[in-house]
């Protein structure tokens, strides 16, 4: 979501003549992203913000911005006390204030007018990104905000309730970044799968991904993230129908005890996401599964934290994003739970599953030994190639030939709990 967002800013000044710098103190314009999923994101925000203090006394005219969730959509006034020397804050997903307050400037040039104007109505439509033609894959929020309120969760607070971009706004967005070079794209949103019930015709994810399918020159598309009640079959048969639409689905379970799950009012029961595994897996064809875990709720028992081991072990997913419980001031389970899972205790129920998970996507890799799997490469890291398969499996390969942006057939030589190795089977056909 923020990655999706820091590009949307850097299209937008894009589009006022700026341009990137890869230091802070050559910079005019500082922008810093802010997420406070857990205190210790928080901690490292803050602890930023005060950082270019020091900056913006060496050169006063630098424009500081913060944006994102510690800044919220609800006001900002304490922010603005306590840092006195950020000029700028902006909401999740809205680059409008630092638009704003750069092109109050009335030196700018005229056309930058236009652009102030297009950005005045920010607050319903995002700018059209510019300028991502080194990029191979994109993101693009089709859904902003939740309005789902799991108890541990801060998001709904800071990044509003739920609102669905318009399918034709969506569908401009993906051409306009096919158009710059852009292969795959990530359609994104807190609930994804819940697309289109806000709005007057009712679309759905299903009816989007085929409205956007057809984009001609786009390879690649996903999706994130599912909550496990809007996985509808319809869903599921589209994704495995729309050869464009990757099988990769990910969708958190957080606990595997339906007491920790009913506390957390995620909504299911373990039976209920057992099942809906089992019809994903029915559905789509070698599906790749990720899944997000919280370890430590309030009130997690050692038996409690069994059962999520249990479940973990039982389905097999092939990525479990791990996360130890951080009690998020304003919410459900910080006003009324107490916080009693002590740290170490957090750690070591983290590392437990870090390691059963290590086991299981070994095995599940391993697998892919001799397989010829069909690669997206995206760039070089350290002198290989990476890149990744329809169902998100990481591969690294070794090729003088340049595999910037293309899909090319690569048996797997070797294989890890985390990435892959490969041979590049034949020459570049695009
Ligand atoms: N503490 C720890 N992890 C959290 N997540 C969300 N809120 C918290 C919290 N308060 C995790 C969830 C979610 C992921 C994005 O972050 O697992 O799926
Ligand atoms: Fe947070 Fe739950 Fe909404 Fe996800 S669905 S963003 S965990 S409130």
């Amino acid at each position: 979501m923020n990655v999706a967002d820091s590009r949307q800013v850097s299209s937008a000044l894009e589009q006022l003549n700026y341009q990137e710098t890869d230091s802070a103190e050559n910079a005019d314009v500082v922008v810093l992203n802010t997420c406070v999923i857990r205190q210790s994101a928080e901690d490292s925000a803050t602890g930023r913000i005060s950082s270019l203090q020091g900056l913006k006394r060496k050169n006063p005219n630098m424009v500081i911005n913060v944006m994102g969730c510690l800044v919220g959509v609800k006001g900002h006034q304490h922010l603005a006390e306590r840092f006195p020397h950020v000029d700028v804050f902006s909401p999740p997903s809205d680059p409008g204030p630092l638009i704003a307050y750069l092109t109050q400037d009335e030196s700018r040039a005229l056309e930058e007018e236009t652009t102030a104007r297009r950005f005045a109505f920010m607050d319903e439509e995002l700018p059209l990104p510019k300028n991502h033609s080194d990029q191979v894959t994109a993101y693009v929020h089709i859904v902003l905000g939740c309005s789902h309120a799991c108890t541990y969760c801060i998001v709904p607070y800071r990044r509003g309730p739920e609102r669905s971009r318009p399918v034709e706004n969506i569908a401009m967005e993906v051409k306009s970044l096919v158009k710059q070079g852009v292969k795959e794209i990530t359609l994104l949103g807190q609930i994804v799968d819940r697309y289109g019930v806000d709005l007057p015709q009712k679309p759905t994810l299903s009816s989007l991904l085929r409205e956007v399918h057809d984009t001609p020159g786009l390879e690649r598309l996903r999706f994130l993230t599912s909550h496990p009640n809007w996985m509808t079959n319809e869903l599921l048969d589209t994704v495995a129908e729309l050869p464009k639409v990757m099988p990769h689905i990910e969708v958190p379970i957080q606990s595997g005890d339906d007491e920790v799950l009913a506390n957390m009012k995620r909504g299911y029961t373990t039976d209920e996401y057992r099942e809906l595994i089992h019809r994903i897996r029915t559905r789509i064809p070698n599906v790749g599964i990720a899944n997000d875990i919280i370890v430590g709720f309030p009130g997690e028992t050692e038996e409690q934290f069994q059962h999520t081991y249990n479940i973990l072990e039982e389905l097999k997913l092939d990525v479990a994003h791990l996360a130890r419980y951080s009690g998020r001031q304003g919410t459900v389970a910080t006003r009324r739970m107490k916080d009693n899972v002590p740290e170490e205790e957090k750690w070591r129920r983290f590392r437990v599953l870090e390691e059963l998970q290590k086991g299981i996507a070994a095995e599940i890799n391993s697998r892919y030994e001799g397989k010829t799997v069909k690669v997206l490469f995206e760039n070089k890291v350290r002198g290989r190639w990476r890149g990744r398969t329809p169902n998100n499996k990481l591969v690294f390969t070794e090729t003088e030939q340049n595999l910037h942006g293309k899909v090319i057939p690569v048996t797997i030589t070797w294989t890890g709990p985390w990435s892959m190795q490969g041979k590049v089977e034949t020459r570049s056909k695009k």
